[in-house]
C-alpha cells in the first residue's frame, strides 16, 4: 500500500509569493524510510505540513494511505501521520515525563488503561522506560526529543516524519534518535519520512530525495545520490567531509567505495594497500 502520495501538488504561502511546492509528485509506500535532502527553503517543512493537513494544497491532490486528504478526512489522517519538530523544547508540554508522553493520548480522549498501556510501549520503543516519573527538564536534548517521539508514538501513527529533529543535537542525541527511528521503522513497521541535513543520516534510509526550489530534483538510493556530488553541489548540498575524501582517493585511483563512515573507510583504505 502507498502510504503517502502527493499528485501534481502545489502550494504557495501567500496570494501573490512564489510556490514553495510546485507540481510536486512523490510517494512512499508502506514500511519505507524515505530521506529528504534539500538546502535552506526548499520547500522541506512545507512538504511535511502538507503531508499532515496542517496546510492545504493550493493544488493537486495527498493521498495518506490510500486517504485523499480534505476536510472531511483530515481527523483520520492526522491519526496516521505524527510529525515530530526541530526543536525539543517546544515540543514538551508537561513537566513529568509520562504526563508528557500521555498528552495527546488523552486528547484524544483514549481510555485510562490504554493510554497506560500506550506510555509504557511509547517509552519502551525510544528506550526510555525508566524515566517515566523524571522531570522533563532534566533530560539532556537527545532524551528529550525521544521523548516527543514517544508522545507520537503513544498515538500509533502509521507515518511518522521527522522534520529535522536532530539538528538542535549533539552527535551522541543525533545518533540515538536515528536508532530510534530505524528501529521503529524495522521493528514496529512505522514508514518513516525524515527530513535532515546531515547526509550521514540519509545514508540509512532506503531511499532518498532531494529538494531544490519546492520540487524534486533528484530521487534513488542515498548511495547513488551521493555519487552524483557534482549535481548535489548545484543544488547547494556538500558532501560531507568524508564522503569527499572518497570521492579523492577514488579519482586518485583507489578502489574505495562510497561511505559517510570514518571507520568503514579506514578499513577499506586498510584493504586497498594491504
Ligand atoms: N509561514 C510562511 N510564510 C511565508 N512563506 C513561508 C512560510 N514558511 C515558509 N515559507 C517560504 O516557503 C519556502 C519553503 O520553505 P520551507 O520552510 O518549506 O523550506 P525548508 O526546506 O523546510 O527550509 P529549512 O531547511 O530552512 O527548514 C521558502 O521560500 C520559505 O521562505
Ligand atoms: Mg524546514
Amino acid at each position: 500500500m502507498t502510504a503517502l502520495e502527493f499528485r501534481d501538488v502545489s502550494f504557495r504561502y501567500g496570494e501573490d509569493g512564489a510556490f514553495a511546492i510546485e507540481n510536486l509528485n512523490f510517494s512512499v509506500e508502506e514500511g519505507e524510510f524515505v530521506a529528504v535532502l534539500g538546502h535552506n527553503g526548499s520547500g522541506k517543512s512545507t512538504l511535511a505540513r502538507l503531508a499532515d493537513g496542517l496546510l492545504t494544497a493550493d493544488r493537486g491532490e495527498i493521498s495518506v494511505f490510500g486517504e485523499p486528504i480534505t476536510e472531511k478526512t483530515l481527523q483520520s489522517v492526522r491519526k496516521k501521520v505524527g510529525i515530530v519538530f526541530q526543536n525539543p523544547d517546544n515540543q514538551t508540554v508537561a513537566s513529568i515525563v509520562e504526563d508528557d508522553v500521555a498528552f495527546g493520548a488523552e486528547n484524544i480522549g483514549l481510555p485510562r488503561e490504554e493510554i497506560g498501556a500506550r506510555i509504557a510501549f511509547a517509552l519502551g520503543a525510544v528506550g526510555m522506560e525508566e524515566y517515566r516519573t523524571a522531570m522533563v527538564s532534566r533530560l539532556s536534548g537527545g532524551q528529550k526529543q525521544r521523548i516527543a517521539i514517544a508522545g507520537v508514538l503513544a498515538l500509533r501513527p502509521k507515518l511518522m516524519i521527522l522534520d529535522e529533529s536532530t539538528a538542535m543535537l549533539d552527535p551522541r542525541g543525533r545518533r540515538e534518535i536515528v536508532d530510534v527511528v530505524r528501529r521503529l521503522n524495522e521493528r514496529e513497521g512505522v514508514t518513516v519520512l525524515m527530513i535532515t541535513h546531515f547526509m550521514e543520516e540519509a545514508m540509512l534510509a532506503s531511499r532518498a530525495v532531494v529538494m531544490n526550489r519546492g520540487e524534486i530534483v533528484m530521487r534513488g538510493a542515498p548511495a547513488e545520490i551521493f555519487r552524483r556530488h557534482e549535481e548535489l553541489l548545484t543544488y547547494n548540498l556538500a558532501l560531507p567531509r568524508i564522503g569527499e575524501i572518497c570521492k579523492r582517493l577514488q579519482a586518485g585511483g583507489l578502489p574505495v567505495s562510497d561511505t559517510l563512515d570514518a571507520d568503514a573507510l579506514a578499513e577499506e583504505i586498510a584493504k586497498c594497500v594491504s
